[in-house]
């Protein structure tokens, strides 16, 4: 299909199992946020987080601020370089915020221990993380969330290279509502 599910070798978690997973962690997340004296910010990571975000705050039952950050660490290769440098910051003054981090996917850690340190610095009173996927067999960094701030996983990824749901290889599939293993042929 011109989608792009003819290069997909097996779904791994289907629209519905992902619809049903992300409002169970709103669910929790607006538990935990429930009380908080201003309105927590979440921050989606461009591009990738920009499906799972616009799903999961739908689902979140206090008021809440939506930003962005744009990191550059993988281009159109399949492996992190290690040095995630923040090309485009959020445009909200965190300073004393309750900041919820939103991912699709935690790899090498490189992009998330970035931003978290990036989001300390202004002063944020915590971060949370909230990710669709994580992928442990990858990790290189461990990052340490701030404050009060609590990690939120949707499933937790074997380590194949995985797209859809906002997860790209070269820029495409990030359309596709489920996530799949690429065939191995598209991208050797
Ligand atoms: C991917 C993914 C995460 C990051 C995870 O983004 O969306 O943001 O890599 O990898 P790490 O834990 O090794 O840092 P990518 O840099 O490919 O940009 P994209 O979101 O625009 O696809
Ligand atoms: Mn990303
Ligand atoms: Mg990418």
């Amino acid at each position: 299909a011109l989608r792009g599910d003819d290069d997909i070798e097996e779904i791994l978690w289907t629209e519905e199992q992902i619809s049903r997973r992300v409002a169970a962690m709103a669910s929790q997340i607006s538990d935990d946020l429930n009380g908080a004296s201003s309105p927590p910010v979440f921050v989606g990571v461009a591009t990738g987080a920009f499906m799972f975000l616009a799903d999961l705050v739908k689902r979140i039952e206090v008021p809440v601020v939506v930003d962005f950050v744009r990191v550059e660490s993988y281009g159109s290769g399949t492996e992190s370089n290690g040095a995630p440098t923040i090309s485009w910051d959020v445009k909200n003054d965190v300073k004393g915020k309750h900041v919820v981090l939103v991912e699709d996917i935690v790899d090498t850690g490189n992009t998330l221990s970035c931003l978290i340190a990036h989001l300390q610095s202004k002063g944020a009173r915590s971060v949370s993380v909230c990710t669709l996927l994580d992928k442990p067999a990858r990790r290189k960094v461990n990052f340490e969330l701030v404050g009060e701030g609590k990690y939120y996983c949707g499933f937790e990824c074997p380590d194949y290279f995985v797209v859809g749901y906002g997860l790209d290889y070269a820029e495409l599939y990030r359309n596709l509502p489920y996530v799949g293993v690429l065939k191995p042929e598209i991208y050797k």
